[in-house]
Parts: C-alpha cells; structure tokens; sequence
C-alpha cells in the first residue's frame, strides 16, 4: 500500500508560499545536492496536487527545471479541485474530493508512494487520517506571512517520530 508524503521547503518562520502565493524567495535556493529529496524522488508513484499548487508559481519557469521536483518526476498527477477542467493535460487527472482523490493517486503509485504538494490539501489528509508521512526541508529567510507549512483551525496536537536513518525533518504521522 502506497505511503502518503508531505513534502515541502518552508522558510524558517514556517511557510511554504509567502503572499499572494509568491515563490521568488526559494529560486536562489534551489539546484544544489540534496540526497533527501532524492530518495523521495525515487519513491514516488504519484502526485497528489491542490488546485492552487497546480496553478502556482514555479520558481523554475521557463527554464528546463520547470516542474515539480525541479522538472525530474515524470509521472501521473492527480490534482483536486471543485471545478475541474473541460482538458485534461497529458497525465494529469482531477478529482473533485479528498478520498477518491487519495485512492487514485495510490492506485495510480502502484507499489510506490505518493506524495501531497499543497498545504490546504495535506492540512486535510492529515486531518482525515490519510497522511503517513511529513518531509520538511527549511531555508534561510523569513517570510513573515503567506501559506503555513500546516493550517489546521482549532489546533488539535498531532505527534510526529522521526523516520529512523533518515534526514532532520523526515517524520511519520503518529496515529
Ligand atoms: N514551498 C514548497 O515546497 C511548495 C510546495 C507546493 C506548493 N507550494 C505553494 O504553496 C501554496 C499552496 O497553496 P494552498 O495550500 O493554499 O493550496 P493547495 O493545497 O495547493 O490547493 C488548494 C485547492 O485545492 C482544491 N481543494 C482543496 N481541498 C479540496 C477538496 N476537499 N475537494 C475539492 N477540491 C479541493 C481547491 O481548489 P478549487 O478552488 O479549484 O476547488 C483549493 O483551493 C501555493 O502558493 C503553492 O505554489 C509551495
């Protein structure tokens, strides 16, 4: 059964977007080694995307590492949303509610695992008990608003235990 990733790279003060969905400030920060995200990259079956990631800013645009993951994954994506195209781009499918949309994106993984871009998404994957894993990468800067890492109104605690053998921020979801 496919695991299910959050992964993102926040700023020190915990977002993942700084406001109105800006990602300039990560550019100067992308391109280096980093074998963490690697590892992932090797895991992974799917992509599960909100709608506003989907349509984000990408740091990368115009250039060759245009895409997630630096423009490296190269495989099916499953974006939800509540107004889904009439198109479809090649491997890219929308789902219109949180579980059909985790089910596809694990059945489209196969034996590999998916990973959640977004943090409304992954704020209710968590919630709804269908997130397994939490990675974190951080960088230099503070953003002082935008998207948290998590938004979860009314604050209830979730644990979180290292992956063993694993980089600082790589966490599995107690449950
Ligand atoms: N730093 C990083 O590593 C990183 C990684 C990924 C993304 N980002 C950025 O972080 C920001 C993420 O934005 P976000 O967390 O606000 O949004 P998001 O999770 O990317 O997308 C949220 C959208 O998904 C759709 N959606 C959510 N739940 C749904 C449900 N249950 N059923 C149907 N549709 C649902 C809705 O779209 P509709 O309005 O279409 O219905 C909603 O507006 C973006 O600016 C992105 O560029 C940063």
């Amino acid at each position: 059964m496919a695991t299910v990733i959050y992964s993102a790279t926040a700023s020190l003060d915990g977002f993942i977007a700084g406001p109105g969905g800006d990602m300039s400030w990560l550019g100067e920060h992308l391109g280096g080694e980093n074998e963490a995200a690697d590892r992932l990259l090797a895991r992974l079956g799917a992509l599960l995307v909100g709608r506003v990631t989907f349509g984000g800013d990408d740091p990368n645009a115009g250039t060759d590492a245009e895409g997630a993951f630096g423009g490296q994954y190269d495989g099916p994506v499953v974006v939800l949303t509540h107004r889904p195209p009439d198109d479809q781009p090649a491997g890219v499918e929308f789902a219109t509610d949180l579980v059909t949309a985790v089910e596809r994106a694990k059945a489209l993984a196969g034996d590999r695992d998916v990973n959640v871009l977004g943090a409304d998404v992954a704020a209710q994957c968590l919630e709804a008990g269908l997130l397994d894993e939490v990675l974190l990468f951080f960088v230099p800067v503070f953003l002082g608003d935008g998207t948290p890492i998590f938004r979860r109104p009314g604050g209830r605690h979730v644990h979180l235990e290292r992956v063993p053998g694993e980089t600082e921020h790589w966490y599995r979801v107690v449950r």
